[in-house]
């Protein structure tokens, strides 16, 4: 006789429960990426020419609502980032951080951004008074010439920018892709400046996604070496590895750095992020090639529950990730639509 109490191996999501892949990992993030737009032209990014999506195929603000709130109230969602693009060229920023702050009672336990810094300044204060908890700003190097050659931008606004997150109360968190020949040589001053400044910097691995085929494996600066360049300076003790993306390491006056290293030493195994694009395509993994529309379901009028069947079946088909395919994707999006 079989022992009906036997568990049964899961041949399909559950309808129910937590959002969880076939893997077994439970997701727990949702990025959403607001716009393709972006004010920098950030050479790891974007194709050279990008051809902005045309604006009603991007989420408006009710359907990026609808989106959320199933995910909070009915997925298990508990921390929601907005990404780009760069989130800030969208007029309705504050109110969708307004709205999403209304998602606490459901289960929302975080509000994030993350942002090139470049228009934070006029905008700082309203994000806060609108609910945002956790900012993560972009800065790969602090020289304006480097800035100017990655980026395409300037790097004083960015500064200014930081500063005015922190002042409106802001958690901040630097991010700064490392590249050789580009930046590599700015790993140590850039530290100095952010642990000077009481910032937490997190460096990041060069990864495949740029879509105009700028990525090589040689320009990917590992976590060892990064790690090789800030001990010339400041003796670091590696902590034990969170889910968090990064690595983190900590100095002798007890200050964080980070490494995302998503190519010498990938983190698929604990990953417990969602995505969705600019154009409501969920993306079960940031090297997924594609995966569900859910823009077209939500303006057809489809109900909360065929909304919910097909994210669910999306995650649970999720692949195992960078871990198991390492190199150039090949698709038609790049980093800007996806959000990072
Ligand atoms: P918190 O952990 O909430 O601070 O956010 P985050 O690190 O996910 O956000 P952020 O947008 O600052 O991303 C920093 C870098 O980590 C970007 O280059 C992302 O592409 C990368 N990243 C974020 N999530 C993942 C992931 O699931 N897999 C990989 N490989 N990289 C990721
Ligand atoms: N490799 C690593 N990080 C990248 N980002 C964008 N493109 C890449 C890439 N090819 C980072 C940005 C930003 C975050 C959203 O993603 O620097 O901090
Ligand atoms: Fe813009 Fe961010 Fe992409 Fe740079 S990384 S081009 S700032 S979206």
């Amino acid at each position: 006789m079989p022992d009906a109490s036997a568990p049964q191996p899961l041949v399909s999501p559950s309808l129910v429960g937590p959002l969880a892949d076939a893997r077994g990992r439970v997701k727990r993030k949702l990025r959403l990426s607001l716009t393709d737009r972006c004010n920098l032209r950030c050479l790891y990014c974007m194709p050279e020419h990008p051809h902005w999506l045309p604006k009603n195929t991007l989420l408006r603000q009710e359907e990026l609502l609808r989106l959320a709130r199933l995910f909070v109230a009915e997925l298990g969602i508990t921390d929601i980032r907005l990404t780009g693009g760069e989130p800030l060229l969208r007029r309705d920023l504050v109110a969708i951080v307004e709205q999403l702050n209304t998602l606490r009672p459901l289960g929302l336990q975080r509000i994030a951004l993350t942002s090139n810094g470049v228009l934070l300044a006029r905008h700082a204060d309203a994000l806060k008074a609108a609910g945002l908890d956790d900012l993560n700003i972009s800065l790969d190097v602090r020289t304006p010439e480097r800035f100017r050659a990655l980026t395409g931008g300037e790097v004083q606004p960015v500064l200014e920018g930081i500063a005015a997150a922190r002042a409106a109360g802001l958690s901040v968190k630097l991010n700064s892709v490392v590249i050789r020949g580009y930046n590599e040589t700015e790993v140590l001053p850039l530290a100095d400046w952010a642990l000077a400044e009481g910032l937490t910097l997190r460096y990041i691995e060069l990864m495949p996604l740029d879509g105009r085929g700028f990525w090589q494996r040689d320009k990917v600066v590992s976590e060892d070496e990064i790690v090789a360049a800030l001990q010339a300076r400041h003796p670091l003790q590696r902590l034990p590895r969170s889910e968090d993306p990064a690595s983190y390491y900590q100095t002798e006056s007890g200050q964080r750095i980070g490494i995302i290293s998503t190519v010498s030493r990938p983190f698929c195994a604990q990953c417990d992020r969602v995505r969705v694009t600019a154009t409501g395509t969920l993306f079960p993994c940031l090297f997924s090639e594609t995966g569900p529309d859910l823009r077209s379901p939500l303006r057809e009028g489809a109900g909360d529950a065929a909304l919910m069947a097909l994210i669910r079946e999306g995650i649970w088909h999720k692949e195992a990730g960078y871990i198991a395919k390492p190199g150039y994707v090949e698709r038609p999006i790049t980093m800007h639509v996806l959000g990072g």
